[in-house]
């Protein structure tokens, strides 16, 4: 599917969203949906060339579009990104929490390190990031807040205790925080992607990847523009109804 043919979904023409871990994968297709739906675009990489990339990318789509440094682990370099959105007068109505990583391992061999990172990158930093964006939301008294997890939060997986819990845990906030703004017009909704190819699906062996597809109904893996489909919906007045979502997205592998 090219994300040009979805056409114009209403509501988020003008908008400012901010897309983490916009350098690659999911996030990459969903920065580059939003800007096609007229939204000005901040993506984000954890470093100058991989913001820069982002710029050239995006600005090929819309003029307002940028790339911008982040890691969403260091409380720090968020305030520093926001510091720099506010300058310019850009807060973001629509964000899109998609930065993530793994780092797998079994239970009984899993270091502190591994655990601490996951946790921090995938779920302390929704903390820190949607406390520094929903002000800005409850002002224009409008916002969409859209979390990426994964199947992994709702089913576990061995080997990733740490990517489980993370990914279960976003489910939680985002109901929660849900609840709290809902009467300010702004959704809280997450998307749990399938395995979708991008650089995260890709460490796997042929075989994995195989014995991976025979457990999807679809009998395929997914590709980022699916999940950056169901963004763009959620992001949309489409979905205004719509909040403590979670929308699975994984070819039937787990329905719920
Ligand atoms: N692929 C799948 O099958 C799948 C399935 C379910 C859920 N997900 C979730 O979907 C999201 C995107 O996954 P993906 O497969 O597209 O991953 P990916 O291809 O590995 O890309 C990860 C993105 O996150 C960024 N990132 C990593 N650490 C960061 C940090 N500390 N601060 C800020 N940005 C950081 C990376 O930036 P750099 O390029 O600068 O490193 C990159 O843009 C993740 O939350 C993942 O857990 C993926």
């Amino acid at each position: 599917m090219e994300l040009a043919q979805l056409g114009r979904w209403p509501g988020i023409e003008g908008r400012v969203a901010l897309v983490t871990g916009a350098s690659r994968g999911i996030g990459r297709a969903t920065a580059q949906a939003l800007a096609l739906q007229g939204a000005a675009v901040v993506g984000t990489a954890t470093t100058e060339p991989g913001a820069a990339a982002i710029s050239e990318r995006l600005g090929a789509v819309s003029p307002d579009a940028r790339g911008l440094v982040l890691d969403v682990a260091d409380p720090e370099s968020i305030q520093a990104l926001f510091a720099t959105l506010s300058e310019s007068k850009t807060p973001p109505t629509i964000l899109v929490n998609n930065a993530g990583i793994t780092r797998d391992n079994l239970f009984a061999r899993m270091k502190p390190d591994e655990w601490d990172r996951v946790l921090a990158t995938n779920l302390s930093s929704l903390y820190w990031v949607c406390k520094a964006a929903i002000r800005g939301m409850m002002r224009a008294r409008w916002g969409r807040i859209v979390n990426i997890a994964s199947v992994v939060g709702l089913t576990g997986n061995p080997g990733q205790v740490n990517y489980a819990a993370a990914k279960s845990g976003m489910i939680g906030f985002g109901k929660s925080l849900a609840k709290e703004v809902a009467s300010r017009n702004i959704t809280v909704n997450t998307v749990a992607p399938g395995f979708i190819e991008t650089d995260m699906t890709r460490e796997m062996s042929e075989s994995q990847q195989e014995a991976l597809k025979g457990q999807i109904p679809s009998r395929s893996l997914g590709a980022p523009q699916d999940v950056a489909a169901a963004v763009v919906y959620l992001a949309s007045d489409a979905a205004r109804y719509v909040t403590g979502e979670t929308l699975n997205v994984n070819g039937g592998l787990l329905m719920s």
